[in-house]
């Protein structure tokens, strides 16, 4: 039997890619993930943005909750909150002598203080220990204002030290997509000259220490030595923006990192159009930001106070002018970067494609003949895999003998956000991947890359048994290749896990469980794992919404009364009442939906990683958009050009990039359904009892039914449905 459908393993192969690579999905269900660390015993420890430290089992793919750092991040309880949007637990690395000492080090942002830590934790008994903590570093920070990009990647190289990302921390919006230099009194957070360019300040920058057992060291060979007046000893590696993932060569120690750029479109008398990059710093540098950008492209210095465009920086010699600026004047010269992109296509690098950019460094390839994997092959010896969060790919850049670019190949691709990549010590990849959504994803996941060798790996789906309390079975379970293979089940309890035996059918025995996992095992090894969660948690409050009666089956053009009510009532300024009429068609479910062909297409552009259709994300939900524009005549041409220039200030101060590679007739086809997503909708606001106005008719049939919904931030939203006239 086979159920090519079902697949929790998936052989991902394209004609542009090099050789295939098998993934082995080992974990699902995460909240969105940021970083993996990988212990010396193979265990995978996952930090989540909202503060949850897991350690996944790789064999079983057990989750462990081993901890909750309190953090200060964007929660969905206040999806809107402007504070702070990038803030969280950022970063996580293991130490290289865990398995005696078990200390792990996290970077984050503090809940009851405006700093992010850098902090060591040890584990007692497989958790975290909160009072272990010992705070090495405190990095200041600024979360008003839309002061942004905290980066936080953290790494261990193999002589022990330890390196972390930050970001600038300023704000990049006010500054049209250049450099955000702005020297005007109200301008503080505006301004990265008193970060990323400041050699006396930790942010914008990659940090080098070595950890000891009370603290930590100064290194030899970071950029300024220790003593050095206006300056940090800290600082490896200056003038960065956000640069998002690190990695380090594990033969040669050379430190690589994905760095995020500004936005603008186009060159101008203020600078260059925004790069991403990909860097490499052989040794400690001034990587430019918020001077330079690219390959040694220079920003000349801007009175933002009358608007005058002053003296060019120049690359060798680049001077740190602002006011803000607690450290030296002249900074180290610029370095370029190793690999940079626009968001339109590249001239230098065109396998890179163009749109959305998010950049990241990941490991570096070495064959290794008496290793169990080889993911690449003998002459891919020494290729970065360098991949773009954005454009969900990775790519393997091949390295000359002495660290020079010599090649840059798609290695995968259609990849749901990639925010982390690992060598394992097997030789296997681990991919985090984020999940499909900026904010409050579910569907994170960790899996194995490994290299194809002919054997398909298993597939099994899972489901309670009818009529046998506690009982679970195998729904579906197919091997490619034909040949028996073994389902064992587990289930988890806190910070352990069960074995219940093998088979194809199991009852749960007396416990208090979070999850029955199935793993399925071919001849050759390959693991394919289903698992049902067991915890019905719900955190948020939850509104009452009531409608007064009617006579008659409402129609088009009625009123509705409607009251609102909760166990404790939520402002009132903050809620929405909406009427939506649901076709007798049947196929609109859940809330409301693109058609097949409009979901493809924003799929396809990218624009579901800022947006979806019913919730806010970091763009607003396409519903909200139809709700607002439904009565303006220009919408649609409005909105075309919208996309095609980006830009903020009508949903926010975040702006949405320009989407360089979509199509004129693309741009059409989606904001005309985007449009049509109000159609039979109507919305009002502010009161916790009133009248709404059901929406005129529209071309439709009658018939089908009235969904009437309450919403406010803070609560599970209330939804009644009537049948229409
Ligand atoms: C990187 C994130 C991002 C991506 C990708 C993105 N958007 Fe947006 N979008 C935003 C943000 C942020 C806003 C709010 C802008 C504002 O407040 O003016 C927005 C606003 C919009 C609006 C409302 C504009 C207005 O002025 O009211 C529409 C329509 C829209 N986006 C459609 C799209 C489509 C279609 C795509 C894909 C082709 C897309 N977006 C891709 C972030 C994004």
């Amino acid at each position: 039997m086979k159920f090519p459908f079902l697949l929790p393993l998936a052989l991902l192969t394209t004609s542009a890619l090099a050789a295939p690579l098998v993934k082995q999905t080992i974990a699902t269900g995460l909240n969105d993930p940021m970083e993996i660390a990988i212990a010396p015993n193979g265990d995978f420890y996952v930090i989540e943005r909202e503060g949850r430290v897991l350690r996944i089992n790789p064999n079983t793919g057990g989750i462990f909750v081993i901890g909750t750092i309190k953090v200060h991040a964007l929660r969905s309880t206040e999806p809107k909150s402007p504070i702070g949007r990038e803030d969280g637990l950022l970063g996580i690395a293991i130490d290289p002598a865990f398995s005696t000492n078990q200390h792990i080090f996290l970077y984050y942002s503090a809940a009851d203080k405006l700093e992010n830590r850098l902090s060591r934790f040890t584990l007692k008994d497989g958790k975290i220990d909160s009072a272990s903590e010992l705070q090495l570093l405190i990095i200041p920070t600024e979360r008003d204002q839309t002061a942004t990009h905290q980066a936080g990647s953290l790494k261990f190289d193999s002589d022990g030290l330890l390196y972390l990302s930050t970001g600038d921390n300023t704000n990049p919006f006010a500054s049209a997509g250049v450099a955000p230099i702005d020297d005007r009194d109200d301008k503080i957070f505006f301004d990265a000259q008193r970060t990323a360019g400041n050699t006396n300040d930790l942010r914008g920058k990659i940090l080098r220490i070595k950890p000891t057992k009370t603290g930590y060291e100064i290194p030899q060979g970071n950029l300024f030595p220790k003593g050095t007046a206006k300056t940090r000893p800290e600082i490896y590696v200056m003038g960065c923006r956000n640069p998002f993932r690190i990695s380090i060569d594990p033969k040669t120690k050379t430190l690589y990192w994905g760095e995020v750029g500004p936005d603008a479109q186009a060159d101008g008398p203020k600078g260059p159009r925004g790069h991403d990059e990909v860097n490499q710093a052989k040794a400690a540098g001034n990587f430019g930001w918020p001077f330079v950008i690219a390959n040694n492209k220079p920003y000349p210095i801007v009175d933002f106070s009358n608007n005058t465009i002053g003296q060019m920086t120049d690359p060798n010699s680049p001077k740190n002018p602002g006011k803000r600026n607690t450290g030296l004047t002249d900074l180290p010269p610029a370095q370029s970067a190793f690999i940079w992109y626009p968001y339109a296509d590249s001239a230098e690098f065109p396998i890179i494609g163009k749109g959305g950019r998010n950049a990241m460094a990941g490991p570096i390839f070495y064959h290794e003949a008496d290793r169990k994997f080889n993911i690449l092959s003998k002459e891919d010896n020494k290729t970065l895999l360098n991949y773009d969060w954005m454009r969900g790919k990775i790519f393997k850049t091949k390295l000359t003998e002495d660290e020079k670019f010599e090649k840059m190949e798609i290695l995968m691709e259609k990849i749901v956000h990639p925010m982390d990549l690992e060598m394992n010590k097997d030789g296997s990849l681990v991919l985090l991947e984020y999940g499909s959504d900026w904010y409050f994803n579910k569907n994170g996941s960790v899996s194995n890359l490994l290299p194809d060798d002919g054997n398909k790996p298993p597939t099994i789906t899972i489901k309670a048994t009818p009529d046998v309390a506690n009982g679970y079975s195998v729904d579906k379970a197919s091997d490619p290749e034909g040949k028996p293979m073994v389902v064992s089940w587990y289930v988890t309890e806190d910070t352990t896990e069960r074995n219940l035996g093998t088979g194809s059918n199991i009852v749960l025995p007396a416990g208090k469980f979070q999850e029955i996992r199935a793993v399925a095992k071919d001849e050759n090894g390959a693991i394919a794992i289903a698992r049902i969660s067991l915890t019905h948690a719900s955190e948020l409050k939850s509104l009452k919404l009531e409608l007064g009666k009617t006579t008659q089956k409402p129609t088009f053009g009625d009123k509705l009364k409607y009251k609102v009510t909760a166990e404790q009532n939520p402002d009132p300024k903050n809620l929405s009442i909406r009427a939506r009429y649901v076709p007798p068609t049947g196929h609109d479910s859940g809330g409301p939906k693109f058609e097949p062909e409009p979901a493809e297409l924003a799929k396809a552009n990218q624009c579901l990683a800022c947006h979806q259709v019913d919730t806010t994300s970091v763009g607003p939900a396409y519903f909200d958009v139809a709700i607002k524009y439904r009565d303006q005549k220009d919408a649609k041409d409005y909105l075309v050009n919208k996309l095609k220039t980006g830009g903020s200030g009508v949903w926010g101060v975040v702006p949405m990039p320009p989407q360089a590679a979509l199509k004129a007739d693309d741009a059409d086809r989606l904001v005309t359904a985007i449009l049509e997503l109000a159609h039979g909708a109507n919305e009002v606001a502010g009161n916790l009892e009133g009248e709404i106005t059901l929406p005129p008719k529209f071309n439709t049939e009658l018939g089908g039914a009235w969904e009437i919904s309450a919403e406010a931030a803070g609560y599970s939203p209330s939804k009644i449905r009537i049948p229409a006239k």
